[in-house]
């Protein structure tokens, strides 16, 4: 698919994905969505050797400025209803990417664009960064899962304030609260992921995978996350890179991890 809105870049086994309307400061359109929908469905998976993603935005204002304001009146109600599953089950995608990913937030990530760095696995905040639900601003609600993992973030109380008051918090505040990573200079967010890639890309790829798909687990309701893990640790063990990182260990050498 040849895309629009967003541009995807590779360098050292990581994607960076940029959301590209920076007229609109990145705002989610239904373009964007189908193009989001198709790499993290598409052609994210099907990238040999990819070790992660990084998630950010074009120009220096923003991350995301959220959902598309301006294709908001027409939906009706089911239409809404729609739009809003749409964005859930993308961002669903991204939540159960097979690798990290990390959202590198340069700016406003209001409405859409908080839960588009929510669906992410980690948050590094410019300094300049700005999170919020400014959703009861125009009379709605958050709609691509920003109820839900707001609150796994940074708990009910604060969820419940930010998300009924619509009030727009700074990058240190977002730390404090655990809704960012990190904070580091405007300017130097992807720089601060690609840090984290690089410890990340010295451990085994099938381990990585795995301790994502667990901690998803324990998020989604009516399944057990321990027995999970017993699984999963099972499966793990069976890795030819198992073998390869308990014997390097024990001959003192460093592994070397092939992702088998
Ligand atoms: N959807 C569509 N367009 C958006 C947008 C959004 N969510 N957020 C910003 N834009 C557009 C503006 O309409 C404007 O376009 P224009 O130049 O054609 O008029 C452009 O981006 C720049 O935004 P502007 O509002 O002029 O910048 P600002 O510096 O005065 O304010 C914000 C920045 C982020 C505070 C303000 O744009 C804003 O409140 N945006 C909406 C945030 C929001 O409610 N998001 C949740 C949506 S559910």
């Amino acid at each position: 698919m040849e895309y629009k809105n967003i541009t995807v870049t590779e360098k050292e086994e990581i994607v960076t994905l940029t959301i590209n309307r920076e007229k609109a400061l990145n705002a989610l359109n239904a373009l964007t969505f189908t193009e989001l929908n198709h790499f993290f469905s598409t052609e994210g998976p099907s990238r040999k050797g990819l070790r992660g993603v990084i998630v950010t935005g074009a120009g220096d204002r923003a991350f995301v400025a959220g959902a598309d304001i301006k294709e908001f009146l027409d939906f009706g109600a089911d239409g809404a209803a729609k739009v809003a599953k749409r964005g859930q089950d993308v961002f669903f995608l991204i939540e159960r990417f097979h690798v990290p990913v990390i959202a590198a937030v340069n700016g406003f990530a209001l409405g859409g664009g908080c839960e588009l760095a929510m669906a992410c696995h980690m948050r590094i905040a410019g300094e300049k960064a700005k999170f919020g639900q400014p959703e009861v601003n125009l009379g709605i609600i958050p709609g691509y899962g920003g109820t839900q993992r707001l609150i796994q973030l940074i708990g009910k109380g604060k969820a419940i304030e930010l998300l009924t008051t619509g009030d727009m918090i700074k990058a240190d505040e977002a730390y404090r609260l655990g809704l960012a990573n990190h904070v580091v200079p405007a300017g130097e967010e992807v720089a601060k992921a690609m840090e984290i890639f690089d410890k990340i890309k010295q451990k085994a790829p099938i381990a990585v995978a795995n301790v994502i798909s667990c901690v998803n687990k324990y998020f989604e309701p009516g399944n057990d996350g321990f027995d999970y893990e017993v699984t999963y640790f099972g499966k793990t063990s069976n890795s030819a890179d198992f073998v390869e990182g308990a014997t390097a260990f024990i001959e003192k050498r460093k592994a070397e991890f092939k992702g088998e």
